[in-house]
Formats: structure tokens, C-alpha cells, sequence
């Protein structure tokens, strides 16, 4: 275990890294996942089997990369949340998002400022990880999220059947990440986040014992990315 382990999750250090690569974030996500981050982005977003007028909360929404699929499955009439602690991340999101209906709110992944039961559905991606209390994250999207409605998790795989991926992970992302966003710390903590993080088992586990019902996982790409649903019960 690295010991920098518990500074790596101090909330200001993780927001103070996300402000700093805001403004490359998209860019380096296309680079590093060769783009294959939108199709797990969308696969986890018909996950939450959102229909037209539904109203879903996207929690660490970051630049906003969940928001148009999210608009796509609720249409005119739906409703798009998206919460994050960084304000330049945030700053992007609303550039992207200026003509669109979408609600953007500064605020804390832990405390949630919204009502239970408000939203049809939550999904965190590629945030979970990087949150000071794992439980607390995932029993506010439980809280929030109506009798009904699904939580949905995508992030990093600690255990991947990927051959090379750690390889790719610990050396050749972080230069990437260096030469895009002069930048290497961030992608040294996303290697390191990783290795940390739960594995998907531990993670359904942690789903279950919210008591959310048929908790199931999958993964994409051999392993490289994970993801977990699990359904609030209606009593
Ligand atoms: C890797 S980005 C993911 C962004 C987006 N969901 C995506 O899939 O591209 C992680 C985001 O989580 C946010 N974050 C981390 N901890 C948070 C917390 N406690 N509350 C709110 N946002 C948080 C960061 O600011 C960052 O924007």
C-alpha cells in the first residue's frame, strides 16, 4: 500500500487536481481510453433504464460528459442534474452546457443538497473512487433517489484481465498526461486511485448492503472499467 494512501483522498487535494486539469480533462479522456469512454459512459447510462420525464442526478459530473446522454434518454421533458465540488470543472460543464435545460450545482458528493427521494435515478463515473467515504457517497444517492429508481456505479477496475494494463496505467498514462496537460501527478493518482479502489465484487457488496435490490455488475472493455446498478426497494 502507497503510503501517501489517505493524503491521495483528502478532498481538497482531489479538488485542487481537478481544477488544475479542467481544462484538458476531455481532451486526455479521449486520448487515454482511445474514446472508449463513451461508449461505458452511455452503456452505464441505460443502466439506470431512465424513461421520457424522468429527472436523474449525475453526482462528480465534472466537465458534464454524462449530461447529453442523460438529456438523450429524458428527453424535453426530463429533468438533468449534475453535482461536482469543482468549481473549473463545473466552469467547463456550463460552457458546454449553455443552451442546454440542465441544472449545474457546486456541492458535495457527502452531503448532497437535495430532498429524499427527489430523482428517478443517480450514477456516479469515475468519481466514486476518488471520494473521501465510499459508503456515505452511495447512501446519499440511495437517500436522494426514489422507491424505484436505480444507482448506478462506473469507474476503474482494480482487477482487470487486461494484459498490460498495469503497465499502461503506472508509465504510459501519466506521460501522456504530462505531455497533454503538463500534468503527470493527476494520471500517477489515477493509477494509484485505482489500485486502492474496491473491486466490483466489494463494491456489489456495498450496493447490497444499502439494501438496494438485484445488485448486478459487468464489466467492459476485458476488465479495464466496471460497473454496478442496484435498485432502491418500495418498501
Ligand atoms: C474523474 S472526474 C469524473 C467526471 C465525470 N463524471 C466523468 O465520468 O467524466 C471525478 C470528478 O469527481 C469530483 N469529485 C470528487 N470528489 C467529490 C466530492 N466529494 N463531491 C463532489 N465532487 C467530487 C471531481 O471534482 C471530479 O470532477
Amino acid at each position: 500500500m502507497d503510503n501517501s494512501a489517505p493524503a491521495l483522498q483528502k478532498p481538497q487535494v482531489v479538488q485542487a487536481m481537478f481544477n488544475r486539469i479542467a481544462p484538458t480533462y476531455d481532451l486526455l479522456n479521449d486520448c487515454i481510453s482511445f474514446g472508449m469512454h463513451r461508449g461505458w459512459k452511455r452503456r452505464a447510462c441505460d443502466a439506470l433504464s431512465l424513461k421520457p420525464g424522468s429527472s436523474v442526478l449525475d453526482v462528480c459530473t465534472g466537465t458534464g460528459d454524462l449530461i447529453y446522454p442523460l438529456l438523450e434518454r429524458v428527453g424535453a421533458s426530463g429533468k438533468v442534474t449534475g453535482l461536482d465540488f469543482s468549481a473549473e470543472m463545473l466552469t467547463v460543464a456550463q460552457k458546454r452546457f449553455a443552451e442546454e435545460p440542465v441544472t449545474l450545482v457546486q456541492g458535495d458528493a457527502l452531503a448532497l443538497p437535495f430532498a429524499d427521494n427527489e430523482f428517478d435515478g443517480a450514477i456516479i463515473s469515475f468519481g466514486l473512487r476518488n471520494v473521501s467515504d465510499i459508503p456515505k457517497a452511495l447512501s446519499e444517492m440511495v437517500r436522494v433517489v426514489k422507491p424505484g429508481g436505480w444507482v448506478v456505479n462506473l469507474d476503474t477496475n482494480p482487477k482487470p484481465a487486461l494484459p498490460g494494463y498495469w503497465l499502461y496505467f503506472s508509465w504510459i498514462m501519466p506521460r501522456i498526461g504530462q505531455f497533454i496537460s503538463r500534468d503527470a501527478s493527476a494520471y500517477e493518482y489515477l493509477c494509484q486511485s485505482t489500485q486502492q479502489f474496491l473491486t466490483p465484487d466489494e463494491l456489489v457488496t456495498r450496493f447490497e448492503t444499502l439494501g438496494l435490490k438485484q445488485v448486478s455488475k459487468n464489466a467492459q472493455s476485458l476488465g479495464a472499467v466496471a460497473m454496478q446498478r442496484g435498485q432502491k426497494p418500495f418498501s
